[in-house]
């Protein structure tokens, strides 16, 4: 069988028309790539031949049949890159897998005028080394579509290099996810950390309790955007089914970007709780729980004990069964305020009869319960930084940072592996700049935080231990979705922001120039304009939606 993929769209965005030939000389090149991360070395042939890119890449049936062959085809798949395989023409791409010296997600790319060679650590790096292809293409001397003569080593900074959409806010529709999924895949990121329940909603559909989706799924309404203290009057809600969930998780999977699901515990869990009282601290005065219509840190807290514990361990089993590759389960553990515990009669007891100090060692308690459960279904945990900090925790969970960046060194003084996400320079939800001159674009207000801000700072915090710093898992920008109804606002907020995420994450800290980024940006800039992305501009207006 014959596999076409159309030339069209990698010349569209070069402003080119397709013509014959391949595996043949280009004029000489004198573009520099502008790759997005940069790979960690290239040594790129100035003023040489490359490899003129005028037709489909040839991919044989001998080379199709095998496992190397399918691997490339399933990556080309996923780009723009025209290829044909099945067919007579000779190859031009030699690939091979599992590489001697090559990590599951490192590979090399050596482009002569006559071919493409690609090692890879494993399917993952040729997966990367084929983004990194497409993202390649520049124009020849003769304003022809070529690939730079050049010699690529590449392999991550960091294991985890993330983005987490926040669904309990406001929902994406699945195909919008996909399509998130897609850019990030593009620019090599590879966790994609889903925020599903919160107290302004419940989002994944749990066959034996429906009534967290019936009831937990819709709040009665939203704050107006620009004035947080005034509701809106129109309800609000959604969530998606297990078929949709398994759908995404599939769909991540193929472009080797690993979902993980959070479940927010103790605290952010008024939806769950309005949907079943009997799992809150029921016994307080004017115990009330409701899906939260306003944003900011709720009271509402699940009881400690056994009756919840279990409660929380039948969602978990359908959430791990949901995702099965994950070896991480989040469950929150962020602004539990302890009040309802300090007067519930119920959580006092549970303190005394486990010999606790006090409400901080009850939450730590509580989390340790989950801990267990999750272990037993094979899964660690992660968790906000108020995990390990306030009450202690088994070094083998995993804490995302988000408070201050200072908080690193100490949660690996402690022994845990850490995910960096700090609000300081993570947290894609704040404005970019001036608040924009559209107010339907306007967001959260705290200074400069363009794309600069983020770039500038070394995730690795000073003064730790080559030791505690292998124990840094990676980074994620975390966009929050108070203010972001839409996929709109969410690409103006997350773009071009994420692709400095994505550079920090990947490329050597002693690699990466903020200059040099800025030029590759430019060109990154045509690449999201051909798919229509709306990100930021520099003038501080959305590209698509203007
Ligand atoms: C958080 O921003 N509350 C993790």
């Amino acid at each position: 069988m014959t596999i076409r993929h159309s030339l069209l769209p990698v010349l569209a965005c070069l402003g080119l028309a397709p013509a014959p030939s391949s595996g043949a000389p280009s004029a000489p090149v004198m573009e520099d790539p502008a790759i997005v991360p940069l790979p960690a070395k290239l040594e790129w042939r100035k003023r040489e031949e490359g490899f003129a890119f005028t037709s489909p890449l040839p991919i044989s049936a001998a080379l199709a049949g095998t496992p190397e062959g399918q691997a490339l085809i399933r990556s080309l798949q996923k780009t723009d890159i025209p290829f044909e395989a099945g067919g007579s023409a000779a190859d031009v791409f030699d690939v091979s897998l599992s590489a001697p010296g090559l990590r599951e997600e490192g590979y090399t790319l050596e482009i002569t005028p006559n071919r493409i060679r690609i090692a890879a650590g494993g399917e993952a790096g040729l997966f990367h080394a084929v983004q990194t292809l497409a993202q390649s293409v520049v124009k020849d001397s003769q304003g022809r579509p070529a690939l730079p003569a050049m010699t690529i080593e590449d392999a991550p900074r960091f294991e985890w290099r993330g983005l987490m959409i926040d669904s309990g806010r406001y929902m994406l529709k699945p195909n919008e996810i996909k399509r998130i999924i897609d850019l990030m895949a593009h620019y090599k990121f590879n966790r994609l950390h889903w925020h599903l329940t919160e107290d302004q909603g419940w989002r994944i559909e749990i066959k034996k309790y429906p009534k967290l989706t019936e009831v937990g799924s819709v709040r009665a309404e939203s704050p107006v955007m620009g004035d947080r203290r005034r509701g809106d009057g129109t309800p609000y809600g959604g969530f998606y089914t297990q078929d949709e969930i398994r759908d995404v998780v599939a769909y991540a999977r193929a472009r080797y970007i690993l979902v993980v699901p959070e479940v927010e515990m103790p605290g952010h869990s008024s939806a769950a709780i309005a949907a079943y009282p009997e799992f809150g601290n029921a016994d307080i005065p004017d115990y009330n729980p409701r899906v939260a219509t306003t944003w900011g840190v709720k009271s509402y807290l699940y009881a400690p004990t056994e009756k919840a514990f279990n409660f929380l361990d039948d969602v978990l089993a359908e959430v791990c069964a949901l995702f099965p590759d994950s070896p991480y389960i989040h469950i929150g553990g962020d602004e539990a305020p302890k009040k309802q515990w300090k007067q519930s009669a119920m959580a006092q007891n549970v303190i005394k009869e486990q010999g606790l100090k006090d409400e901080d060692e009850l939450q730590s308690y509580f989390i340790r319960q989950m801990e267990k459960r999750l272990k037993a279904r094979g899964r660690r945990i992660i968790g906000w930084d108020e995990l390990q900090l306030q009450g202690g925790l088994d070094p083998s969970a995993v804490i995302m940072v988000w408070r201050s960046p200072e908080f690193a060194k100490p949660v690996l003084e402690n022994g845990n592996s850490i995910i960096l996400a700090p609000t300081e320079y993570c947290y894609l939800d704040y404005n970019q700049g001036d608040s924009p001159a559209r107010p339907l674009y306007d967001n959260i207000n705290d200074g400069r935080r363009d794309w600069r801000h983020v770039y500038s700072r070394n995730p690795v915090p000073a003064g730790i231990t080559p030791e505690q710093e292998s124990r840094i898992l990676g980074m994620q920008g975390n966009v929050w979705a108070e203010y972001i109804p839409n996929l709109l606002k969410w690409e103006y907020l997350a773009f071009p922001r994420a692709l400095a995420v994505a550079e920090m994450a990947w490329t050597p800290q002693e690699r990466r120039s903020e200059e040099d980024f800025a030029r590759r940006l430019q060109r990154q800039e045509d690449y999201l304009d051909n798919k229509k992305v709306n990100f930021r501009r520099a003038d501080g207006t959305p590209h698509i939606d203007r």
